[in-house]
């Protein structure tokens, strides 16, 4: 049987000219970029051009950019490199942020709050947009950060990010956005966001995993989180892993390109579910969202019989985010829209990227429909099974 992939949100394949450069820079280049001799200096030389290239695709200046080890890490950079500050500095810190973040930036807050800070967390509406009126609303004297997601993983809905960061800046707060989902898939460009800070990943868009990038405008001051050597202007410890941030930086500057066509076949998959099968509804905001993702509620039918079932048929997709699957309890994106729990634990999420092509969406429409019909049967009759039974009957 033949496999196809639809999730894309959780990790994307590193693209073939990623790849190639991944190896060439690995194979050729052995040196440590800090290091004063001829294969340090090539090592520094490679990181160097990385940084450029990453600059100049999200319209930054190079000396704005700390590598990392994936958005996670930025994440955890931007949020406790500012709060600590403030705490350190001040004695009180005051981040906001929304219901629907990344557990990287959700769980970052609550240590956070563990370490003396306060954090306001903000609803959303039923598309999942934050509201600026709301930031506005939340801001106080004290209020160090404001951080609120370019896209959301699971659903895929853009935040009015530009304005959201103005309305930050005018309360005197800093705005830093997590664009893990978004930068390497459309183009994203720093300076016209307004944002201060900004997580970038690898392994969303054709880069490999364990490496990311934050972007940090000119002028702001963090706390390092990691201590060690005076790497990345003391900003981030740790030995450059110049191969990544070159990888990291290739698959960025082609990315827009390669996903470009995912909004068509993404369309293609919505309109194919909606004809043919009933009682489902589409989660997210219907016009600002990533090309890529189609998040659907499929009434009556469990999220993770779904994902077995179309599994069992050659077809990989996600309930809730990666992060999540496997616990029983559904999203809390999903439940942060105003779902309920039962149409919350009955979402899918479908996310495509640069390898699809439409005969695999119009498969995965006729496996959709056969699931479908077969789970609707099934589980009246099999009431207290668990989904994987369901999924096998
Ligand atoms: C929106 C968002 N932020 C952060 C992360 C974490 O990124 P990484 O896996 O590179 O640590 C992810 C990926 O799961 C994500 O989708």
């Amino acid at each position: 049987m033949s496999h196809y992939y639809f999730d894309h949100n959780a990790t994307s394949p590193v693209a073939p000219e990623v790849l190639q450069c991944l190896l060439e820079t690995m194979a050729e280049v052995p040196g440590n970029a800090s290091s004063i001799h001829y294969y340090g200096q090539a090592a520094k030389r490679k990181l160097e051009g990385a940084r450029r290239i990453l600059a100049e695709s999200i319209h930054c200046d190079p000396r704005e950019l700390v590598f990392t080890s994936g958005g996670t890490e930025s994440d955890n950079l931007a949020i406790f490199g500012i709060a600590r500050k403030a705490l350190r500095e001040k004695g009180r810190a005051h981040v906001i942020t929304s219901a629907i973040e990344h557990p990287a930036v959700l769980n970052a807050c609550t240590q956070l709050e563990r370490e003396g800070a306060q954090v306001t967390v903000l609803p959303v509406d039923r598309n999942g947009r934050v509201e600026p009126v709301d930031v506005r609303n939340a801001l106080r004297p004290d209020t160090c950060l404001v951080t609120i997601h370019h896209a959301n993983n699971e659903i895929g809905t853009v935040e009015p990010v530009a304005k959201l960061a103005k309305t930050a800046r005018e309360g005197g707060a800093l705005f830093h956005t997590d664009a893990v989902q978004t930068v390497g898939r459309i183009p994203v460009d720093a300076k016209a966001l307004g944002v201060d800070l900004m997580s970038i990943g690898g392994h969303k868009c054709g880069g490999p995993k364990g490496v990311g990038a934050l972007y940090i405008r000119k002028g702001v001051e963090l706390d390092p989180v990691l201590f060690g050597g005076h790497h990345e202007r003391d900003r981030r410890a740790g030995t450059e892993n110049f191969p990544g941030a070159m990888a990291l930086a290739t698959a960025i500057a082609g990315g827009p390109d390669r996903w470009q066509h995912t909004a068509e076949l993404r369309d293609r998959l919505e309109r194919g579910i909606l004809t043919r099968v009933p009682g489902i509804r589409l989660n997210g905001d219907p016009t600002n969202r990533i090309p890529n993702t189609a998040n659907i509620a499929f009434e009556g039918i469990g999220g993770e019989a779904m994902v077995i079932s179309l599994d069992l048929r050659g077809y990989a997709v996600s309930s809730g985010s990666a992060c999540s699957s496997g616990a029983v309890e559904p999203s809390h994106v999903l439940l942060a829209l105003g779902l309920d729990r039962d149409a919350a634990r009955s979402s899918v999420r479908f996310s495509l990227g640069p390898g699809n092509t439409a005969e695999q969406v119009d498969g995965l429409i006729e496996a959709v429909v056969a699931s479908v019909a077969h789970l609707r049967r099934v589980s009246p009759i099999m009431e207290n099974r668990t989904e994987l039974e369901l999924a096998h009957a």
